[in-house]
Formats: structure tokens, C-alpha cells, sequence
């Protein structure tokens, strides 16, 4: 007895043959052989027999009698619906003396013909009537053994499938989340700008439009002047914090109805400075941008301004750009301390400054964008 193949005595296997006496042969081996678990088919195997041959470990098919061609189809059948399973097929062979040949050539002829095609068609190894017990007990384990190593691996193999696919679900329910928190962190981000914004803006203009206004001009002078994308979004946020260091001056300076002394104009000029340094030490590149225009948008073009006496192109684009938006805008509008011009006076004065104190070029750009009938068209045009 070969002891490999009592490591299989569990192992399902179908014996088709359409004649009783290799019903009987086939049955009677396998029990010997310590195979139990055995069922026996007589019939053409249709669909839905097709199905059930997955739970088989081996097949065996009788390839003696007369029906050698259909069980050929069958085998073809099982291994195209199989194509991803081992499942062992031996084929049990007709003797050569019963192929009816007339001499022991054209017998063993025949025979191979007979192997040729059933290997053609899928089986995996042969028995005959004349074999020795030995040699096809060691045929049993062998393509048992293989049919086990296969379904571990097949099994291990799902395993791992699953394993990668629940990991590859979470993952994307972690990133999904993680689009979800950056998005809410974006958005509070912007919510806080806003609200800083605001705040700059709150003790001399409640109603906080004018940041807002300043914002969309800066960013539309910006587009006009062929900035790239990234630029006019980042300008049209950052311009709204020009004047946040006027958090840092009091009231009775802030609120002052009439001209400043001297000493009220120079405390008023550090709200540059102070804006600057409560925008300083950040790595985002929107914080920085709003500290540059914080430090320079009273920089003069002729070098005539504040606080740092810069001239022409060494002071920042952006400065440059929102020192036109700003007094552009305080002068159009109404504010606590004065009412609001009309644009052309507005304008006419921009023009008047132009390579003075404002940067030639954007004073150009205004002019262009801002006609005097056009209301607050530049208000909307850039956040729309
Ligand atoms: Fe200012």
C-alpha cells in the first residue's frame, strides 16, 4: 500500500463510464487504494453536472469503450470551464488487445492515437487494465498531492486577494476622509482669512466691504497684467489683510476726523510695520504674499513713500497693485471720515500720480478696467 495516498483518503472522486464492468474495475481499484469518497456517473455530463464536478478532487474517465470521442468533448468541456483549477483527469485506457487491431503494431498505433488526443484534450495521466498496482497508486498521490498543492496555493491566494482588497477599501475610505478633513480645513481656513480680514477692516469700515473690494480690483489689475493664474487667486485674498496692522492703532488715531499732527501720522504709518509682523513667520505662500503688501502698499514709485523709502520695481508687484486698489477704492466710496469722489475725480488723480507715486503700468490698467459710469463692476467681476 502506498502510504502517500492515505494522506488523501478524504478525496471526492468521480468515475465516468457508461459500461458496468468499468463501473466495477474502476470502484473496485479505488477501494483498494483507500478511496471511498466516490461517485459514479453514467450519463452525458450536461451544464449542470458541469457545476458540480468543482468538488471533485479527481476525475476518472473511461476511455475503453466506444463513447471515446464524447468523453474526449467532455474533458475539453471540464477544462474550459476549469481553466483556472489543476483537477487531476486520468483516463483509464483500453487494452491493447482489445483494439480489434490486426497485430500488435497497429495495436499500440492505435493506442497512441488514443493517448494523443485524450492528452489534446486536457487529461493529465493514464491508467490501463495491465498495470501494476504500484505504479498507479503512485500515480493517485501524485496528482493528488499536486491537486492539494494547488488548493492551498488557490486558497492561500484568495486569501491574500481579500486581504489586499479590504486594505485597498480602507485606504480609500481613509482618503476619502482625508479629502474630507483637507476640505474643511481649507474652507475654515478661508472662513478665519475672511474673519481676519474683517477684523482689519471692522473699526472704520463695518461693513467690511472695502477689504473685499480691494481684494477683487487687486486680482482683476493682476490678471490684466498677465499674472499667472495661481498669482491673481493668491493677490485676491492676500490684498484684503493690506491694512490688518491697523489692529495695533487707537481709535482716537484711527477714528480721527481731521488731520493728523505729526506725531499721529508717524504712530499711524506703523500700521504697515505691524501688519507685517503679525503676518511674519509662516511657510504659506498666501500669508506671505498679504505680509509683503502688508509692509509696502505706501511705498511711493519715485521712493517718496513708507516705511522703507522703496522705489519703482524694488517695491513688491503686489504692493505696487493694491496701493492703486486701495486709494482707487477709499476715494470712491463713502467712509467714516469723508465721502465718496466721483470716479472720474478718481481717476483723474490716479492719472495725475501715475509714475509718481503709483506704479505707470498699473495706473494704466485701472484706467482701463474702471470707467466712470461703471459703477462697482470690478466688485463682482473676479470672485464671479
Ligand atoms: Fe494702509
Amino acid at each position: 500500500m502506498n502510504d502517500r495516498l492515505k494522506a488523501y483518503a478524504a478525496a471526492n472522486v468521480l468515475v465516468v463510464a457508461a459500461l458496468e464492468p468499468s463501473i466495477v474495475y474502476l470502484t473496485e481499484l479505488l477501494y483498494g487504494f483507500g478511496l471511498f469518497n466516490l461517485n459514479t456517473e453514467s450519463k452525458h455530463l450536461d451544464k449542470h453536472f458541469l457545476k458540480q464536478i468543482f468538488n471533485y478532487d479527481l476525475i476518472f474517465f473511461d476511455l475503453s469503450h466506444t463513447q471515446f470521442e464524447v468523453n474526449c468533448q467532455h474533458i475539453q468541456n471540464i477544462r474550459a470551464t476549469f481553466s483556472e483549477s489543476y483537477l487531476p483527469i486520468v483516463g483509464l485506457l483500453p487494452a491493447v488487445n482489445s483494439l480489434g487491431s490486426a497485430d500488435l503494431r497497429s495495436a499500440n498505433e492505435s493506442l497512441s492515437s488514443i493517448k494523443e488526443k485524450a492528452l489534446h484534450s486536457g487529461i493529465t495521466d493514464f491508467i490501463t487494465l495491465t498495470d501494476d498496482a504500484i505504479d498507479v497508486s503512485l500515480r493517485l498521490s501524485n496528482v493528488l498531492e499536486a491537486q492539494a498543492i494547488h488548493k492551498t496555493t488557490q486558497s492561500q491566494n484568495h486569501f491574500l486577494e481579500n486581504l489586499v482588497a479590504h486594505r485597498t477599501d480602507e485606504l480609500l475610505i481613509a482618503n476619502a476622509d482625508l479629502a474630507n478633513l483637507n476640505e474643511q480645513i481649507d474652507k475654515s481656513s478661508d472662513e478665519i482669512f475672511e474673519r481676519l480680514a474683517r477684523a482689519a477692516e471692522f473699526r472704520d469700515d463695518t461693513t467690511g466691504k472695502h477689504t473685499e473690494r480691494v481684494g477683487n480690483l487687486a486680482a482683476l489689475i493682476a490678471l490684466r497684467l498677465g499674472m499667472p493664474e495661481d498669482y491673481v487667486g493668491l493677490i485676491s485674498k492676500a490684498a484684503r489683510l493690506h491694512d490688518l496692522g491697523k489692529i495695533g492703532i487707537p481709535d482716537s488715531i484711527l477714528l480721527k476726523p481731521s488731520r493728523f499732527t505729526p506725531e499721529e501720522r508717524e504712530l499711524m504709518m506703523q500700521h504697515c510695520q505691524i501688519g507685517a509682523e503679525l503676518l511674519s513667520g509662516t511657510e504659506s505662500e498666501l500669508l506671505n504674499m498679504a505680509q509683503r503688501i502688508a509692509i509696502s502698499h505706501h511705498e511711493k514709485w519715485n521712493g517718496d513713500g513708507y516705511p522703507n523709502n522703496l522705489v519703482a520695481d524694488n517695491i513688491p508687484l503686489e504692493g505696487r497693485i493694491v496701493a492703486v486698489a486701495d486709494v482707487f477704492d477709499a476715494l470712491s466710496n463713502d467712509r467714516p471720515y469723508k465721502q465718496a469722489w466721483n470716479k472720474e475725480e478718481v481717476l483723474t488723480l490716479l492719472k495725475s500720480k501715475r509714475g509718481i507715486h503709483f506704479d505707470p503700468d498699473v495706473v494704466d490698467v485701472l484706467v482701463d478696467i474702471v470707467t466712470p459710469d461703471d459703477s462697482d463692476s470690478y466688485g463682482t467681476a473676479v470672485a464671479a
